[in-house]
């Protein structure tokens, strides 16, 4: 049988890892020989309150089975705290698992500027702050893994979700970013879409579909991504229920009208079947790929 894939020797930063999907995280990463920082708040699921027991009781789990863990109970908006408790205790930070989250839905026209603020200061600014402060230091030593959690709300937007849809897919376009400039320094970034039971998802979904998502089925996928071995960059994927897949952007052939000649919205109504058609449809991958079709318009 093939080695089981470890980490001993590396330092993982899971936040919001006292309860739900970080809690499976913390314990696999845990039970692999790595040093993990458990980070938890301790505040309800919309944010509010904060105690240390969450953070304590993950760390005493691991330590029972002979891992190595310190608890953090910074909110992830102070991530320098959350990466300074990671050189405090082991010294660096390899791999940072961004996971904390909480949820205020309401439909739009209900949504006060607290419900939009703190979702964004939560999962968009919290991520940045985490992230950025551990930036420095896998730059400087030539090696990080990065996970970032969307949401399928975000990708496929939902109905009382605009704020955390916002947040969401605001912490993609971090992703996308910074895995272009963690390239050249082997940091690499990727981005999960789970779906699993928890605390989150309790209410949101009937209590017979949810007994089958584990939040056991979604480490493996942030093992892989978050392991040496795995050279995947700027990836995103949905994953639960014993289900992985990457998605990607696609785009249409489309239709040039020439970029030297006037053409008008009935010229755009006419054409619409055409620039809204998949056939043959392209799957650009960066920025080149966009300009490459600029540049198609250009000689049309
Ligand atoms: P959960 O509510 O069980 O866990 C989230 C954890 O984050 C909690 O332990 C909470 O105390 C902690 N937390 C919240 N705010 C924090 C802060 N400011 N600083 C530090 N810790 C904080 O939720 P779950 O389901 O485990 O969610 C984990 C991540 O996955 C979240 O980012 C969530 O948005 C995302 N997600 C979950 C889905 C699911 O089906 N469970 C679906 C899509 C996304």
């Amino acid at each position: 049988m093939d080695e089981e894939l470890r980490f001993d020797g590396r330092v993982v930063v899971v936040t919001g890892a006292g309860g739900g999907l970080g809690r499976q995280y913390a314990l696999m990463f845990g039970g692999r020989g790595a040093k993990v920082v458990v980070n938890d708040l301790g505040g309800d699921e919309k944010g509010s309150g904060s105690c240390s027991t969450a953070a304590d009781n993950v760390v005493d789990e691991i330590r029972a089975t002979g891992g190595q863990a310190v608890a953090n109970y910074a909110s992830v908006e102070e991530g320098a705290l959350i990466i300074q408790a990671a050189v405090d205790n082991f010294g660096t930070v390899d791999v940072v698992i961004n996971n904390a989250g909480i949820l205020r839905d309401v439909s739009f026209h209900k949504m006060t500027d607290e419900d939009w603020t703190l979702l964004q200061r939560v999962h968009l600014n919290g991520t940045r702050a985490v992230t950025q402060a551990a930036w420095p230091i896998l730059r400087d030593k030539g090696y990080g893994r990065i996970v970032m959690t969307t949401s399928a709300a975000a990708i496929y937007g939902n109905f009382g979700q605009a704020n955390y849809a916002a947040a969401k897919l605001g912490i993609l376009g971090l992703a996308n970013a910074l895995a272009e400039e963690g390239r050249s320094r082997n940091i690499q970034v990727n981005t999960i879409a789970p779906i699993a039971a928890s605390r989150m998802t309790a209410t949101a979904f009937p209590q017979e579909f949810l007994a089958n998502l584990r939040a056991e089925a979604i480490s493996p996928l942030v093992g892989w991504l978050a392991h040496e071995n795995c050279s995947e960059t700027k990836g995103l994927f949905e994953v639960g229920a014993g289900y992985i897949a990457k998605l990607r952007w696609e785009r249409a052939l489309g239709h040039a009208f020439g970029a030297d000649r006037a053409f008008t919205l009935d010229d755009v109504a006419r054409h619409w079947g055409r620039i809204v058609d998949f056939t043959d449809a392209e799957h650009p991958l960066g920025l080149n790929d966009s300009l490459e079709a600029v540049e198609r318009a250009l000689r049309a």
